[in-house]
């Protein structure tokens, strides 16, 4: 079986998303170069300042993922490119008003530490390597509130499938184009108006998600508009599962989510998207009322190939470790 990047591991302390867009003269051969620069200790390790070179300690290790936009990995291997793997794209109320933006990026990079300081070391260091080939476009530290919290005091993951269902919704299954790869939606959702969801009583609120607030119960009443009752996908009587490794980011003036939404199936993410918005309409017309309080920015969809397929497509590190 294929190996598959670190996608899956649980939600870390400190976290940073980078999407990059490409110089329009960056050759393929550019980006295979740099991108196989990742994985060396400048970058999984931590700065030691007294020698100004990177270094691997237990504590300052840096999980690293990439993940392509799709013309940017058909193009370096478009035999390991899963088929139907296409770009984020814009969602429309029935209204036709945008509720989702595409902004489909072309390399996305995720950095997971324990510390704040060693995940913004190794971003400035990814940044500055790709500065030849490619734009910075978005970045966001995230990290973990509370116990895996929202910032309306839910908590985030609950229904998440566990470890040894995780890897069957997440990776493509051995046998197929991109096997032990998965497809990534990256969105950057941001909440207003707060005070109106703090206005709610505990009840409504709950009615927003669809689950109780302390302890993350499925409401026995399920309300249609809830968050859960949108986006749980039944296919045949069959519930269709993707991992999801949200985190909040946050400041005085802005707060918000980065969705990290990982499936085999890019359709599985895109089908709850639609769900969420009721654009299929007849029973699927109603609205999340989350969407109420917090809306989406930007959305980029990614595949994240397995090692193997790195490897296939010459992105080999000087020092496999
Ligand atoms: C950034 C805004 C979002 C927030 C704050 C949020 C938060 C939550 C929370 C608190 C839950 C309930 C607990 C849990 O099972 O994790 C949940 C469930 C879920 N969310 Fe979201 N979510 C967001 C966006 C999305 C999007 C965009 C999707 C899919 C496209 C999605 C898919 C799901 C799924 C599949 C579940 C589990 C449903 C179930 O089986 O019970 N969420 N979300």
């Amino acid at each position: 079986m294929a190996t598959p990047q670190p996608v899956l591991i649980p939600t870390a302390p400190h976290q940073y998303h980078l999407e990059f867009v490409l110089r329009g003269d960056a050759s393929t051969g550019d980006v295979i170069a740099l991108v196989a620069q990742l994985w060396d200790p400048a970058f999984t390790g931590e700065q030691n300042a007294a020698e100004g070179a990177g270094v691997q300690s237990a504590g300052g290790a840096v999980s690293i993922v990439v993940g392509f936009g799709p013309d940017v990995w058909n193009t370096l291997a478009p035999e390991t490119t899963p088929a139907h793997f296409g770009p984020a794209l814009s969602v429309s109320t029935r209204e036709g008003a945008v509720a989702v933006p595409a902004t489909q990026r072309d390399v996305w990079v995720w950095l997971c530490a324990a510390s704040y300081s060693t995940v913004l070391s190794s971003a400035v260091k990814v940044t500055r390597m790709f500065d030849s080939v490619a734009t910075l476009a978005h970045e966001q530290h995230c990290f973990v509130l509370q116990d895996s919290r929202t910032w309306e005091g839910f908590i985030d993951g609950t229904e998440n499938p566990g470890p040894f269902q995780a890897p069957e919704a997440a990776f493509v299954a051995d046998g197929q184009k991109g096997a032990g790869g998965a497809t990534v939606l990256i969105q950057r959702w941001v909440n207003a108006p707060e005070k109106a969801f703090e206005a709610l009583s505990i009840e409504e609120q709950e009615a927003v998600f669809g689950r109780t607030k302390r302890d993350s119960v499925e409401l026995v009443e399920l309300p249609v508009t809830s968050h859960v009752a949108r986006t749980v996908l039944e296919v045949d009587g069959e519930e269709l599962h993707i991992v999801r490794r949200n985190a909040p980011f946050g400041s005085v003036t802005e707060r918000g989510y980065i969705f990290v939404g990982i499936a085999a199936d890019q359709s599985r993410v895109t089908r709850m998207l639609d769900r969420m918005f009721g654009v299929d309409g007849g029973e699927d017309s109603q609205v999340d009322a989350l969407t109420q309080y917090t809306s989406a920015v930007s959305s980029s969809s990614y595949f994240v190939p397995s090692f193997d397929a790195l490897l296939a497509a010459g992105i080999a590190p000087s020092d496999p470790g």
